[in-house]
């Protein structure tokens, strides 16, 4: 059941480029892992959505990347702020597979941890742009991790019969779906309202106009 709360926000960590941060859970559901929040920085009147990355008991765990205002807001906030969290929405990885194996470009590392932890610690391949960004993996178990110029399709195209569960960039997801055509694929679009009221998210999914935040953000790649 998905809430809109004010939570207080516990810790601010740098994680290479990127910032965790963690916030108090209140009574909202972490949902399952691929599904995302609206979170809303303090005096900043439109929310980003973002993927849960981690649920330790009592708190939830974001990463995020300073791209933008929005998100350079959520990165500056400190311990004791409070930020409105609302979720959890849209539709999440379907864990219900033999042999899953994560595939992550840049930030799409962050729904990762979770659904590591839910999968009980698959193989996973993930590639960055820079030593520091990689610094990301550490919160991903048995992860393989490569740093551009080689990209994280290179190792996939030599392993075969696992069920991929993929998140990054568009034209990763797009390389991903050549090489892995049952994969589930986590895309993005910008989105103002995270729960199907604003059609600002709509994209074109096997012919037609669908919200992504409705009918995603995971797709199967087929
Ligand atoms: C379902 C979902 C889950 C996400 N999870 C995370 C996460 O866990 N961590 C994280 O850091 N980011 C995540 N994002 C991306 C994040 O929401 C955007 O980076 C953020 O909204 C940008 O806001 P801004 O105000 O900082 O930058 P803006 O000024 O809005 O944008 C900065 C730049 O990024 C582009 N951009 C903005 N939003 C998107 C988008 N959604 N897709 C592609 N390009 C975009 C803009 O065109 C612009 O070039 C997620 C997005 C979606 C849709
Ligand atoms: S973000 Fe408003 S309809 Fe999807």
């Amino acid at each position: 059941m998905r809430r809109r709360e004010a939570l207080r926000v516990v810790a601010n960590e740098a994680v290479g480029a990127y910032v965790l941060l963690r916030v108090e859970r209140g009574r909202i559901d972490p949902g399952v892992p691929g599904q995302f929040f609206m979170l809303e920085a303090p005096g900043r009147p439109l929310p980003r959505p973002m993927s849960l990355c981690q649920a330790p008991p009592g708190e939830l765990a974001f990463l995020l990347e300073a791209v933008g205002p929005g998100t350079r807001a959520l990165c500056a906030v400190e311990p004791g702020d409070e930020l409105y969290v609302f979720g959890p929405l849209g539709n999440g990885y379907r864990l219900d597979i033999d042999r899953p194996l994560l595939v992550g470009g840049g930030i799409g590392v962050a729904p990762f941890p979770y659904l590591s932890q839910q999968l009980g610690g698959p193989p996973a391949l993930l590639g960055f742009r820079s030593g520091r960004h990689a610094e990301a993996a550490a919160l991903v178990p048995n992860a393989e991790v490569v740093v551009e110029p080689t990209l994280v399709t290179e190792p996939l195209a030599g392993l075969g019969g696992y069920d991929v569960l993929a998140c990054g960039p568009e034209p990763m997801l797009e390389a991903v779906r050549e090489l892995a055509p049952r994969a589930q694929l986590a895309w993005e679009a910008p989105m103002a309202c995270g729960y199907g009221a604003c059609f600002g998210c709509s994209v074109e999914i096997e012919g037609v106009l669908q919200r992504l935040c409705v009918a995603g953000p995971v797709l199967e790649a087929a």
